[in-house]
């Protein structure tokens, strides 16, 4: 009996007429995949968080929560329709996800707002760091439209960051 291994779906590169190379398309793709995969686990990371908050600020915080949700929806479209672009196969599945985001679980003990602000923004700021490092690759790459993808949303993640910072400052925090 002969057994047939499939290639891994991650492997799969698609012809284009795009002018990069199979080289810096494999490398970007798997780059963005890795991407896709941090995204989706924040982004339900974010809805956890929003579900879950409880004490006095909880209105303006399960809805702030919700706005960050609703964005990292927006950014798991354009990353996983930049692989395809490059005629890379996204992989965008909630088990693929877990597996490969560099994300740590979200503290299920959280429960009053600066505990779910303070998760968020431990996590906000490993996926910041993720996307910087992912400007300077892929335009090394000399892929620039994927370069500019990553600043586009680091930008907004930046912003996110000092949203959720700014709950968890105090006076005496001041240098
Ligand atoms: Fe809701």
């Amino acid at each position: 009996m002969t057994t047939t291994i499939a290639p891994k779906v991650s492997q799969r590169l698609y012809p284009t007429r795009i002018d990069l190379s199979v080289e810096v398309r494999s490398q970007v793709i798997a780059l963005l995949n890795g991407t896709l995969a941090a995204t989706l686990d924040l982004k339900t990371q974010a809805k956890q968080a929003h579900w879950n908050v409880k004490g006095s600020d909880f209105l303006q915080l399960h809805e702030l929560f919700d706005t960050l949700s609703g964005e990292l929806e927006e950014y798991i479209d354009l990353v996983a329709e930049r692989i395809t672009a490059l005629g890379g196969a996204p992989l965008g599945t909630a088990r693929v996800a877990a597996a490969d985001s560099i994300l740590p679980e979200y503290p299920f003990d959280a429960v009053d707002g600066p505990e779910h602000v303070a998760a968020l923004a431990d996590r906000y700021a490993m996926y910041a760091k993720h996307l910087r490092s992912a400007i300077d690759r892929t335009a090394d790459l000399g892929d620039a439209d994927t370069s500019d993808l990553y600043t586009e949303v680091s930008r907004t993640i930046d912003k996110r960051l000092w949203f959720l910072e700014a709950h968890l400052i105090k006076k005496s925090d001041i240098a």
